[in-house]
Parts: C-alpha cells; sequence; structure tokens
C-alpha cells in the first residue's frame, strides 16, 4: 500500500467542516473525482443505492441551501451544493429502509476526504425530515417518488481568511470497548 497509516490518519485530521468559501467555482472534473473514490465504499448487497446531485446553478443552489435549517449564514457563500441522495427501491422490505443512509453515509466520507486531497473543502448539513421541504426539494431536485434526500452538503475552495472551528474529537480510549 503506497499510503501509510500516518498518511492516512493526517488527512482525516486535516478535513474540517467548512463554511467559508472562495468564491472561485468547484470544477466539475474534481467532482467526478471525489465521486470516483465515494464510489469504491461498501454497500448493503453491493446496490450502490445512492446518487449525488451537484448544483451550480445560481438561483437553484440558493434554493436548495435556503431549505435545510442549518445554514443560516453561510447559504449565499456556498460555490457548490450538492445533494445526496437514496433510492429507497434498492431495497424493498420496510425493515431495510435504513440502510440508504448507511450506505450513502459510507460513500460520503470517501467523498469529502477526496475532496481534501484535491485542496476543496465541505461540510455536511443535515436534511430534516419535514414533509413540506421533502416536497419543495424534491421539485427542485426533480427526484423520483422513491428517492430520499439523505444529507445536503456544501463544497468549495477554502477561504484562507475564513475560521474553522475546532471540534474537539473523542480520545481513542472514550471510543474503544474492548472485552
Ligand atoms: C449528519 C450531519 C449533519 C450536519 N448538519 C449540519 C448543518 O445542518 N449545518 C452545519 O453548519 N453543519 C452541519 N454539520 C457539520 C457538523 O457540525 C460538524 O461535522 C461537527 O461539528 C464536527 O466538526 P468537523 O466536521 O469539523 O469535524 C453536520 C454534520 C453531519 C455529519
Amino acid at each position: 500500500m503506497d499510503v501509510s497509516y500516518s498518511q492516512f490518519l493526517r488527512l482525516t485530521q486535516r478535513r474540517a467542516s467548512v463554511r467559508n468559501f472562495q468564491a472561485a467555482d468547484v470544477p466539475r472534473a474534481a467532482v467526478e473525482q471525489a465521486i470516483a473514490a465515494a464510489a469504491q465504499a461498501p454497500s448493503a448487497c453491493n446496490r450502490q443505492p445512492l446518487r449525488y446531485i451537484a448544483v451550480a446553478d445560481n438561483a437553484t443552489k440558493l434554493k436548495l441551501a435556503r431549505l435545510p435549517m442549518g445554514t443560516a449564514g453561510y447559504a449565499e457563500g456556498i460555490p457548490l451544493m450538492l445533494a445526496v441522495v437514496g433510492d429507497l427501491s434498492a431495497y424493498p422490505f420496510e425493515r431495510d429502509r435504513h440502510i440508504i443512509y448507511i450506505d450513502a453515509s459510507l460513500a460520503n466520507m470517501q467523498f469529502m476526504l477526496a475532496l481534501e486531497t484535491l485542496g476543496l473543502a465541505s461540510c455536511s448539513i443535515n436534511w430534516p425530515d419535514m414533509e413540506q421541504r421533502e416536497r419543495k426539494a424534491a421539485a427542485l431536485l426533480m427526484l423520483k417518488p422513491y428517492e430520499r434526500i439523505v444529507m445536503l452538503m456544501a463544497v468549495g475552495y477554502p477561504d484562507p481568511a475564513g475560521l474553522v472551528p475546532h471540534s474537539e474529537k473523542k480520545s481513542v480510549e472514550e471510543m474503544l470497548t474492548w472485552m
């Protein structure tokens, strides 16, 4: 393996949620590279029940960015909005309806780390389970009836002058129970 553990650890330590971006556009080629990494993620039965919708168009992007409640104060400065969309038709049994959220989350982490290697930054954005907003987003993004937004993501080149909150992480001892 030509990626050492310490290199990989440094990559994970470097990623942080960024909410202040440069005005520069995000190249489609970079998003495609990050998606190539996301596509390698495991998924239940390898069904890969997700896709990414990248919204660069200004008017649509702003409408989408204002729909979740977690973008107050920075929605207007997001260069690219991504909707991570799960496909419920991949898992027909009700008991498996949570799997799109697991599969998409595994892919998203790979997506975000790949962005870091390309000099891009991201911020995950919670998608609230609220009927009216679901309907608005479905119309805006032309979702199929069996598709659900798992989360949104802001993507862009970080503003070097912008502040990034430090988020303290749990220690290994707090994270691990070994029985
Ligand atoms: C599922 C999820 C939802 C999140 N929702 C929001 C959000 O709505 N708005 C926001 O500014 N940050 C959001 N975040 C970013 C978190 O606040 C951030 O990941 C956390 O504070 C840890 O900081 P770090 O990402 O820099 O390690 C979300 C993160 C996750 C994983």
